[in-house]
């Protein structure tokens, strides 16, 4: 999973051992070399299903880490893409990938707390990738309510959600594992780094959605393969900003 120019099991101790922003401004420089990185094959999948729902003048990458969904945004953005984190050293990685002058739109990064987001209804695509799982249940409606305010009337918010792996399978154990790891971290050590896999339910995620206020769909995306029942691995949340 890991490479050899990726992190050390020492530094992914002190990584796990620190807060959320610390830890990922830790893990900064090695972050594109971990799994913890969204795959090009996820970010193609998500890119070829939006591009359909353009176009799109500007756009927003919520917890964008190094840019890899401010990536997509570029390629489906005419004006403006925006990446926001509360990650300086994950900020400053992003800057140096995409250096000023690149062709395509440009790029501002935004130094933020996704649970206080600070823009005026300007966008009209947000997505985010990877990021849901530093958000504990109760932060999830606030945060969508932030992504609702930074959209304009017809703005779209989009992202991917994975198939629950069957109870019982490898990875069902595995990711049941790695989240009571981390409620038992998070009782004995302080200060906290919020990262749990099995809070994010699709059921949840839609409710907390029409909440905030959006209207949400859902749709596969097919390029990222189907389970054996032939269901899809994984499907394009759209939630769609109506006023
Ligand atoms: C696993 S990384 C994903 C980065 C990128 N989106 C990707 O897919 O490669 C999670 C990112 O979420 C950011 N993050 C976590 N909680 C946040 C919060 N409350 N506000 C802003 N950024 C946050 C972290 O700093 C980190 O850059």
């Amino acid at each position: 999973m890991f490479t050899k120019q990726g992190p050390t099991v020492r530094e992914l101790a002190v990584q796990a051992l620190s807060s959320t922003e610390r830890g990922y401004d830790l893990l900064a420089p090695k972050f594109d070399r971990t799994p913890y990185r969204t795959p090009d094959r996820v970010l193609d999948a998500v890119a070829r299903a939006v591009r359909g729902l353009g176009p799109f003048g500007t756009g927003l990458d919520v917890c964008c880490g190094t840019g890899a969904g401010v990536g997509v945004l570029r390629e489906l953005c005419r004006e403006r893409v925006t990446g926001v984190d509360f990650s300086a050293g994950m900020l400053a990685e992003a800057r140096a990938a995409f250096p000023p002058g690149d062709t395509g739109p440009a790029v501002h990064w935004v130094r933020a707390d996704a649970r206080s987001l600070p823009f005026a209804p300007a966008f009209d695509l947000a997505l985010s990738f990877g990021a849901f799982g530093h958000f504990l249940p109760s932060e999830r409606l606030g945060l969508f309510a932030g992504v609702h305010g930074s959209l304009r009337a017809g703005g779209q918010f989009v992202f991917p959600i994975g198939a629950p792996p069957p109870v019982g399978s490898r990875a069902y154990w595995t990711l049941l594992g790695f989240d009571a790891a981390m409620r038992v971290r998070n009782v004995l050590w302080r200060p906290p780094f919020v990262m749990y896999y099995r809070t994010f339910r699709l059921g949840d995620v839609l409710e907390d959605l029409s909440r905030a206020g959006f209207t949400v769909r859902l749709q596969p995306l097919p390029g990222l393969g189907a389970r054996p029942d032939g269901s899809p691995r994984a499907r394009l949340v759209v939630a769609v900003r109506e006023h």
